[in-house]
């Protein structure tokens, strides 16, 4: 309850204008340790720096509020260019993509403007041997996202195209025992949006219990599943899962966000786990930024202790 309230006084002070301003103007220097730069090429270095410490990347170009046709379709290209550009220096293109940015919900020669972009992005990455995730966003694109994400997987395959499933929503179970004959792939999270309890679980003990249900019926199902947290009990109960079910370490893996638990994400590579890193990058990142903050008081305290030092 206090995780919740702490979350909504965040995001309702971060959707200030002046706040906007004031953390746009002197907070991109304390941003950097969430958000890997403002274009391609910095994505692409942060992806070989952690490929040093045996850490995979997932590529994510910031871009909310984005809302006209044409802005969707330029997104659209820009994520093109990003898995061009990956493959051309050797990295085997992986992102991230949130159906909004490149115009779900807006029809164009009458089709979803989401669908016809995302087919082109997986179309490519699929070219290049790579994958695409659909990002889940708030409640009310749930059911447009997971018929596309099925639309996507028939064309493409399950070895290109991935979604997530947010543990906080009641109707998650229901929504990967539907998508089973799939075989999908599927990252699990708890949920990062601000919903109403009719909808999402308030109590973040069901919010947990809710998580491990969800991976542990990925895993004995046998499909592939992205364990994306930082909850290090949660990760510790995955642990003894696989062991005690026999699940192979290529069966899943581990995912964290850049710049969080940097010693963790470190650590479960060492001990030969596989995992990856959600970079985010691009010139809007404000939003991004400002959930992070409403994850964790900590965050907020080193923003501040960021921006007072000028
Ligand atoms: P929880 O919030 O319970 O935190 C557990 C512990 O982890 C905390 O006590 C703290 O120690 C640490 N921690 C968590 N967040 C931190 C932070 N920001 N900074 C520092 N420490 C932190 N959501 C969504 O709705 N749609 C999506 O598509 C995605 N995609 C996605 C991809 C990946 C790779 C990750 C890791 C997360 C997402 N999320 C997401 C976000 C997700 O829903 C959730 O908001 C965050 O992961 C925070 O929840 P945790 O599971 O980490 O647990």
């Amino acid at each position: 309850m206090i995780d919740q309230l702490y979350r909504k006084a965040v995001l309702t002070v971060s959707g200030q204008k002046f706040v906007e301003d004031l953390v746009r103007s002197r907070g991109w220097r304390v941003a950097q340790r969430f958000v890997a730069g403002e274009d391609a090429a910095s994505a692409l270095r942060a992806v070989r720096e952690l490929e040093g410490d045996g850490i995979l990347g997932n590529l994510d170009l910031l871009g909310e509020f984005i809302d006209s046709p044409e802005q969707c379709s330029a997104f659209a290209e820009r994520v093109l260019s990003l898995l061009d550009q990956a493959n051309a220096a050797g990295i085997p293109p992986y992102v991230s993509v949130k159906l909004s940015s490149v115009g779900q919900g807006q029809t164009v020669n009458g089709e979803d403007l989401g669908l016809t972009n995302a087919r082109r992005i997986v179309s490519r990455a699929k070219g290049y041997g790579g994958f695409v995730c659909l990002d889940m966003e708030d409640h009310t694109r749930v059911d447009q996202t997971l018929t596309q994400f099925r639309l996507l997987v028939n064309e493409f395959g399950n070895e290109t195209v991935g979604t997530v499933l947010q543990s906080y929503l009641y109707r998650s179970e229901a929504d990967l025992a539907a998508l089973q004959d799939l075989r999908p792939n599927l990252r699990i999270v708890k949920g990062a949006y601000l919903e109403p309890p009719s909808v999402a679980m308030p109590d973040k003990a069901d919010v947990d219990a809710s998580y491990r249900r969800l991976v542990y019926a990925q895993l004995r199902a046998g499909h592939y599943v992205n364990v994306a947290t930082h909850d290090e009990r949660l990760i510790e109960d995955v642990k003894h899962f696989v062991l005690a079910h026999g699940v192979r370490r290529d069966a899943f893996e581990f995912q964290m966000l850049y710049g969080v638990r940097r010693d963790l994400q470190k650590e479960l590579a060492r001990q030969g786990y596989r995992v990856r890193a959600y970079i985010p990058y691009g010139r809007d990142w404000y939003p991004y930024f400002s959930r992070r903050i409403a994850e964790t008081p900590r965050n907020a305290l080193f923003v501040l202790r960021g921006m007072l030092k000028g």
